[in-house]
């Protein structure tokens, strides 16, 4: 046989197969379930609506045929819902809808660049920012988030020779691992930041619905000239429960739409028709679902740090997210090790912060995908195993 493509060779198994190994593991050893925060999978079901309009799709035997493109009452209802949401105009040829961005955002580099082109993405990132761009065989150059900068990245420092090699940019806040949000003076400063060096902006704004502090999480697009240079991803999955039907959206700048377009069509045959019916109805009449979904979070966010907190582990309240950002026992180099020792001590499986790049190697992270009572079970544990007990001192 002869050798594979080398573009593998910048690929390893990734991370929650190794943790789901991990876990079986663990569970072969001890008969016991592990209490599992690694994989961001919501556990909060979809409205009732939603999955009514997906059964009745279902009974129609014309629904399971290829989709190849959106129902026109889905791209209706993607522009109705960024022009009430986000305040964004869009015509319909600067709207694609996906399979969920997952997909999205591990292939639309193939129509963006070519190899060896440059892609800032930040570090740490949700993994596929910087997949998407080795898949495609571009070069990767990381633009680092830390706590004291609010995990906002510093495109001061980004040298001029980098920014001007750079074809494209992937940013994403509210941030997935981090937690962070991004002021409006952020956006305005990367927009122009994109424009000076002629760099395409990739947001990803999953996490739009996610927020704590009251205010309402903005589109990329709704900044002045943003449009220009830019798209953006969304995601029914964390907002809607849906995250197995597989539903998103990129929008946005006509001509990286109109190109995305071309290669999608290249490769799969559109979302399953009932899926669409889900999307359109949650779109449609569920926007009112969103606040229940919100505090669910909030509750388990606040029951994660204050019952933590007593078992000697600090983590702040995330801002925004379904995550928790936590630093690592100071006794700790690698968030590798730590989640092993975790989970071999605890039964608890957090994803390690090394996982999502160089500068989460003292973090890891928890997914909010547990109820409070299990919540408060793992601060039981890991008050017991004796972990922390050097931290409280
Ligand atoms: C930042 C971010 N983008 C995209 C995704 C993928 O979402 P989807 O279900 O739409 O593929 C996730 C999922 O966890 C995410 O955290």
């Amino acid at each position: 046989m002869k050798s594979f493509s080398k573009r593998m060779d910048a690929f390893g198994t990734s991370i929650f197969t190794e943790l789901k190994a991990m876990k079986l593991a663990y569970m072969e050893e001890t008969g016991k379930e592990p209490i599992d925060f690694s994989i961001g999978s919501p556990n909060i079901p979809p409205a009732e609506p939603i999955v009514r309009a997906m059964k009745e799709a279902m009974d129609v035997p014309e629904n399971f045929k290829y989709a190849i493109t959106e129902l026109p009452e889905l791209l209706e209802a993607v522009q109705d819902w960024y022009q009430n949401r986000y305040d964004v105009s869009l015509d319909p040829d600067q709207i694609v809808c996906m399979s969920g961005t997952q997909e999205a955002l591990s292939t639309i580099c193939l129509a963006l660049c070519d190899p060896d082109d440059l892609v800032l993405v930040p570090d740490p990132c949700y993994p596929v920012f910087q997949d998407g761009p080795k898949i495609a065989g571009a070069q990767v150059a990381y633009m680092p988030l830390k706590e004291e900068n609010d995990y906002l990245i510093q495109l001061d420092e980004i040298d001029e020779e980098t920014a001007k090699r750079a074809k494209l940019m992937v940013v994403s806040y509210p941030n997935n691992p981090t937690c962070a949000t991004a002021p409006d003076w952020f956006y305005e400063k990367l927009i122009a930041f994109a424009k000076r060096y002629d760099i395409m902006v990739i947001h990803d704004n999953a996490y739009s619905e996610l927020i704590f502090d009251g205010s309402q999480g903005r589109s990329f697009l709704s900044y002045p000239g943003a449009m220009e240079i830019g798209v953006e991803m969304n995601s029914l999955s964390k907002t809607f429960g849906l995250a197995g039907a597989r539903i998103g959206v990129c929008v946005g700048n006509k001509e990286m739409i109109g190109a995305y377009r071309v290669l999608k069509s290249n490769m799969d045959y559109g979302i399953f028709l009932p899926v669409q019916r889900g999307g359109i109805e949650a779109l449609r009449h569920c926007m009112d679902t969103i606040p229940a979904t919100r505090k669910a979070y909030k509750d388990r966010r606040d029951v994660l740090s204050s019952a933590f907190q007593k078992a000697g582990w600090i983590i702040e309240p995330s801002p925004a997210t379904m995550f928790a950002w936590a630093p690592i026992p100071k006794s700790y180099t690698s968030s590798n090790a730590f989640v092993k020792d975790l989970l071999k001590k605890t039964g608890v499986v957090v994803t390690p912060g090394e996982s999502f790049g160089q500068y989460g190697m003292r973090y890891v992270r928890f997914a909010l995908v547990q109820d409070v009572e299990q919540i408060r079970e793992a601060a039981r544990r890991i008050q017991a195993s004796g972990l922390f007990a050097e931290e409280k001192r």
